[in-house]
């Protein structure tokens, strides 16, 4: 039976895929591989790997002679991680439907999970347990959570700004949606850093590892291409496009077509108005600095 529950009514196909091949650009490829322990040759399984872009990171940095397998529960996630992979000619990416509480692999078989914003949003211990049956001695699970109370984000006084109009129709399409949020708790982080390595300490993990990514995401950063600049600009837009179109999905009766019609007008003006300042090349410096939580074991012998 197909569930879609993620995908539906929580966040989006685009806007996982998009932010996160942005979070895992090419240019970090070193200090993520080597903070996770990631190397080529490994069974590397990445739990709760929505749409698939860590996965198919893995896949070109890594090589066909690594093997790397996506699980995840939403149907929507997996057919559409297939579905890229293939026409990527990835080959060496298998993705199954499955629950990270019950993974569907044999004791002992692969050398690495990994799992980016997953453990947040399940019950912990059995989700680390789950990685430590399934991973081989020596192996290493590794654990990514966002801290969003520790981005940097700044707002520039040239950032065309969201008028009180479309506040007001985004508070309207949103209001009493929360309860799927707090189930699954999304938008929820680690009150306190010391429980996850403790944590892992508590269920026999050795070797345990602390760590910290902190990503930054900047149109105006010269490192990007006017290209590049245009597609974080994209990103962000069609994100919150996609968070509307969710909330009109869960909250059908929110607005009406003309207020929907407003809104995506509004959001369409407002980022009008940046992708000038881009063409114009008129640097404002409207960034964030993600900051990852990472946390280590390794499986004894
Ligand atoms: C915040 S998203 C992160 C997705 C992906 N790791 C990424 O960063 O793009 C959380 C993911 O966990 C998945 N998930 C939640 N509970 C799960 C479970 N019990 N078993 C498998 N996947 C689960 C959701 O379907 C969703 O894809």
């Amino acid at each position: 039976m197909e569930n879609n529950i993620w995908s539906e009514n929580i966040q989006g196909v685009l806007m996982l895929d998009l932010s996160r091949e942005l979070r895992f650009r090419n240019d970090r490829k070193d200090l993520f591989l080597n903070i996770v322990g990631l190397k080529e040759g490994m069974t590397i399984v990445d739990v709760g790997c929505g749409p698939g872009a860590i996965t198919r990171k893995l896949s070109s940095w890594l090589g066909n002679e690594t093997k790397i397998i996506g699980i995840d529960r939403d149907t929507t996630f997996i057919n559409y991680a297939k579905e890229k992979a293939r026409k990527q000619n990835m080959y060496n990416i298998s993705y199954l439907e499955g629950d990270a509480l019950k993974l569907p692999l044999e004791d002992n078989s692969v050398d690495a999970c990994i799992s980016h914003t997953v453990i947040e949003h399940v019950p912990n211990r059995e989700f680390l347990l789950e990685q430590k049956r399934v991973c081989k001695p020596n192996g290493r699970v590794s654990v990514m959570c966002a801290r969003p109370d520790k981005y940097i984000k700044t707002e520039p006084k040239l950032l065309p700004k969201q008028s009180e109009r479309e506040m007001e129709l985004l508070d309207k399409l949103f209001k009493g949606t929360d309860e799927m949020y707090k189930k699954y708790n999304v938008g929820k982080y680690w009150p306190d850093p010391v429980e996850l390595p403790t944590l892992f300490a508590e269920l026999g993990f050795k070797d345990i590892q602390v760590d910290g990514i902190a990503i930054p995401v900047a149109i105006d950063d010269a490192r990007n291409s006017y290209d590049e600049k245009v597609v974080i600009f994209e990103t962000q837009k069609e994100q919150l496009l996609e968070v509307v179109n969710m909330g009109l999905y869960q909250n059908k009766n929110g607005l009406s077509d003309k207020e929907v019609k407003e809104l995506k007008q509004l959001i369409e003006e407002r980022f009008g108005k940046r992708l000038e300042l881009i063409k114009k090349r008129k640097y404002i410096w409207d960034y964030t600095i993600l900051l990852l939580h990472v946390v280590s074991g390794m499986v004894e012998n």
